[in-house]
């Protein structure tokens, strides 16, 4: 059977794929290699994969930890340093995962706020500051970019909030924050000076290596027992490995697609903020969020399911009447938003 080809951008999947070198490697790597353990931790490091990842951060190698994607690091941190009943301070919109791990070791979600102001969605600092004070938590999860609202933490701001959450993990997510800013240097200093942060870094968006399943965390001194905790002595997926570091080599190919990604992100907000009804929201990372018209929500929807399309229709409290779209490819863009005004006209709601 013939079966239509649907277009998800529904996951924050980089529709533009792997880089050709990550694709050459991927064809002439040698499947022996794949029936040997990788004695790399004979050279005095964990892998081949975190020492480069170490020369590319500007760090040394110990504080590099590599997992199986960006949600395994999360969950390995908490595992590693949240029990039953501790308290966990997330982001009031957030990766539902986050919540999903604090039950998984039955701790205590305290959330914190992020509000909405004008045409972004921010943290609220002084609320932030608040509810640690008032519940001295084991361990904060801080996303920047943050999904699915987009939004960041200015480096000052995030200064800021380090300073006076010194005593306590902090674990940041930056899955997507290559989207915006390339520059890797500054994280290096940020770890010195902030002993007790975790920031976690992935392949999987901005490389477009999502089934790789590769994702690294650049720990501060702190972390002794989440390195013992996540050490593997059999080594990693070589495989995955060597595909990775031809994506760290390929930096001209992704920054190419970032400027692609950036205009069409750019097009969206423009397009959508001119819709009668609709709203979409500044992002930083890659998919944009927009409230629509709560009245179109389940007929746009269906449109678009029988057009082939599947985007994120949100559910979650607070955000209700919102949709998050994953900038594809820039035709696919374009489709999309042709389908979502077709739609409107067809309603006459345009
Ligand atoms: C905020 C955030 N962090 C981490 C991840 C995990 O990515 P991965 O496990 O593929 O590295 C995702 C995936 O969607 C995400 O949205």
């Amino acid at each position: 059977m013939n079966e239509k080809k649907i277009l998800y951008l529904d996951r924050n999947e980089n529709q533009y794929g792997p880089s050709p070198s990550c694709i050459k490697e991927f064809i002439t790597t040698d499947i022996k290699e794949l029936s040997e353990y990788s004695r790399d931790y004979m050279k005095g490091f964990k892998s081949r994969l975190s020492d480069r990842l170490a020369a590319e951060y500007g760090v040394s190698e110990k504080n590099i930890i590599l997992g199986y994607g960006g949600e395994d690091l999360l969950k390995q941190a908490v595992h590693c340093y949240v029990h039953k009943g501790d308290k966990i301070m997330i982001p009031s919109y957030s990766w539902w995962y986050y919540k999903k791990i604090a039950d998984e070791i039955e701790g205590v979600k305290v959330e914190y706020p992020i509000v909405e102001g004008g045409d972004t969605f921010y943290y609220d600092i002084e609320g932030m500051f608040r509810v640690y004070n008032k519940h001295k938590p084991k361990l904060v999860l801080i996303s920047s970019p943050n999904n699915p609202t987009g939004n960041r933490l200015e480096p000052q701001q995030l200064g800021q909030v380090l300073e006076v959450m010194k005593d306590t993990v902090v674990v940041l997510d930056e899955a997507y924050s290559l989207f915006f800013n390339g520059d890797k240097s500054h994280l290096g200093e940020l770890i010195t000076i902030f002993p007790n942060l975790l920031i976690i870094r992935t392949f999987s968006k901005y490389h477009a290596l999502a089934g790789l399943r590769i994702g690294f965390a650049l720990i501060g001194e702190n972390h002794v027992r989440f390195s013992l905790f996540s050490s593997r002595y059999l080594g990693f997926n070589s495989l995955s490995e060597r595909i990775a570091i031809a994506a760290l080599d390929s930096e001209e190919y992704y920054a190419e697609v970032r400027e692609k990604m950036a205009s069409d992100m750019e097009m969206f907000f423009n397009e959508f903020n001119n819709l009668p009804g609709f709203k979409a929201y500044r992002s930083y990372a890659n998919f944009i969020l927009v409230k629509i018209p709560a009245e179109i929500k389940v007929e746009l929807e269906s449109f678009l399911k029988e057009n082939g399309i599947i985007i994120k229709f949100m559910s979650e409290d607070g955000l209700n009447n919102h949709i998050r779209i994953t900038i594809g490819r820039q035709e696919q863009n374009c489709l999309l938003m042709d389908l979502i005004r077709s739609f409107l006209k067809a309603g006459s709601l345009l």
